[in-house]
Order: C-alpha cells, then sequence, then structure tokens
C-alpha cells in the first residue's frame, strides 16, 4: 500500500533563504509519526506545503495517491488534510462551539448536521463542557485541544499538529497525549511538530529531525534521540540558545 503523505524532493526558498532543502519524507496510514529539530529548521514551512498554504519552490507533494503539488488549500482539507496552526487561530469572539463548527461545515453543509459534528469532536477532545463559552476565555491548553478539535470537525485522513503540546504543564501535556492516541486510534494518521523530546518520543512510531531545512535523521525514536548528529544538532554551538 503506498504512502498517505509523500513529499518528493521538496524545496522551499524565501528569497536567499533556504527554509526546506530538498525534503522527502512519507508518512503511512495509522502511523504517528514525530518532525521534530531545532527553531527555524523548516518544520512549520514544510507543513505549509503539505497544506498548500504555499506551493513549494521545487519538488511534488502526494497525498492518498494523488499529486497535490499544486492544489489549494481549501480542496487538500477536502480531501482530508487536517491542521492546527503553531500560532493559535481560533476565532476569540466566537464560542467554542461555533469555532469548531467553522470546521464542520467543510464537510456538512447543513447546519444543524455540523452543529452535531461539533458537538460530537467536543465530547471527543474533553471540551464538551466548554461548548458555550467564547474561545477567548478558554486556558492556553483549551485553546490548544480546540485547535486540535477544529481540524478534526474536518474529518481529515491526516491530522498536522503544529506544536500542540508546546508551553503545557506536564499534567496537561499527558492529557494532550492521551487525545493524540485517541485520534490515532480513530484511524487518522498523525504528523506532528514538537520541541520536547520527552513527551513526544515516547508517543510516535518514527521520527524525523529537520536541521536547517534538511532532513538530517529519521528512524525509530529510541535510535532518533541516541544519534550523534540529532545530538550536536540540538546542542551544537549554532542552537545554543534554542536548545
Ligand atoms: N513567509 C516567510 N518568509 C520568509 N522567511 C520565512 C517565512 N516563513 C519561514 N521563514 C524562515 O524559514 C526558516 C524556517 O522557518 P520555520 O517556521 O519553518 O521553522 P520551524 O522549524 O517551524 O521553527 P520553530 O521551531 O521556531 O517553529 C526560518 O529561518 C524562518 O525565518
Ligand atoms: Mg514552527
Amino acid at each position: 500500500m503506498t504512502a498517505l503523505l509523500e513529499t518528493r524532493g521538496v524545496w522551499q526558498r524565501f528569497g536567499g533563504l533556504v527554509a526546506n532543502s530538498d525534503v522527502s519524507i512519507s508518512v503511512g496510514r495509522g502511523e504517528i509519526v514525530g518532525l521534530i529539530g531545532p527553531n527555524g529548521a523548516g518544520k512549520s514551512t514544510l507543513f505549509n506545503l503539505i497544506a498548500g498554504v504555499l506551493p513549494p519552490t521545487q519538488g511534488s507533494i502526494w497525498f492518498d495517491g494523488e499529486d497535490v503539488t499544486r492544489m489549494p488549500a481549501a480542496e487538500r482539507c477536502q480531501r482530508g488534510v487536517g491542521r492546527t496552526f503553531q500560532v493559535v487561530k481560533s476565532f476569540e469572539t466566537m464560542t467554542v462551539v461555533d469555532n469548531v463548527i467553522v470546521g464542520a461545515l467543510v464537510r456538512n453543509t447543513v447546519m444543524r448536521e455540523a452543529r452535531r459534528k461539533a458537538h460530537e469532536v467536543l465530547e471527543f477532545t474533553g471540551l464538551a463542557a466548554r461548548a458555550g463559552v467564547l474561545a477567548s476565555d478558554l486556558v492556553p491548553a483549551e485553546k490548544r485541544r480546540l485547535e486540535v478539535a477544529r481540524a478534526l470537525a474536518t474529518e481529515p485522513k491526516l491530522l498536522l499538529l503544529d506544536e500542540v503540546l508546546t508551553g503545557l504543564t506536564p499534567t496537561e501535556a499527558q492529557t494532550g497525549v492521551a487525545l493524540v492516541r485517541k485520534v490515532r486510534d480513530a484511524g487518522i494518521t498523525v504528523l506532528m511538530v514538537e520541541h520536547v523530546m520527552e513527551i513526544v518520543m515516547p508517543l510516535v512510531d518514527r521520527a524525523i529531525v529537520l536541521d536547517l531545512g534538511k532532513v538530517l535523521v529519521e528512524g525509530k525514536p529510541a535510535d532518533v534521540v541516541r544519534d550523534p548528529k540529532v545530538i550536536s544538532a540540538y546542542l551544537g554551538d549554532r542552537h545554543a540558545q534554542s536548545a
């Protein structure tokens, strides 16, 4: 069976800056894959290329057996690419349930059905009790969960999570980890960017390390964390402030 997602020799240049350099990765159906790497490694850029926010400068992106390189973001979402944003993008002046309805409307054009789907997702993500409050009144951990809920409401095959566990307390992060497992158990493939190794490594089936826009190492989490190249990318002088 073909991979659910493949990037083939993907490059992204911003003027003279090379954010992604010949990136070829694949994500199999049902996997949880961790995308890690120091600040500025090109992780969010790669997410934008996969989600269709930007077309790559060069290379191609394949999703569910189809070349989606030139397909607009909304169409990729229809095909089953769901994503969260590193900077939370919820509509602050709308209620939690209305935020999730926005996601659900991608697949349900009848409002009553979108609302039903939204409530189902709020239940799934543990936000049901907060359905009626304004998004701006949520605590940070709940805002992250709302981002996930909004993406799940689009009924993705692939969920791209950009640092949804970052900045949470250890307890909140563990709740987040449990949610990611639940998402995978529901049949959704997960590609997640995360910085905190102790949290992400026990969760993922495979880890891909980006550094300076390139794939540095890829493999089983236990092997990746011991790889000298990974250790030096995180601890080397270049990244002393960001490690
Ligand atoms: N729209 C843009 N225009 C110009 N440069 C950009 C743009 N987006 C990203 N970059 C640059 O591309 C590089 C990769 O950025 P990116 O946000 O992908 O890194 P990241 O791995 O997600 O980092 P972080 O861990 O800090 O979130 C950085 O040098 C960044 O400044
Ligand atoms: Mg980023």
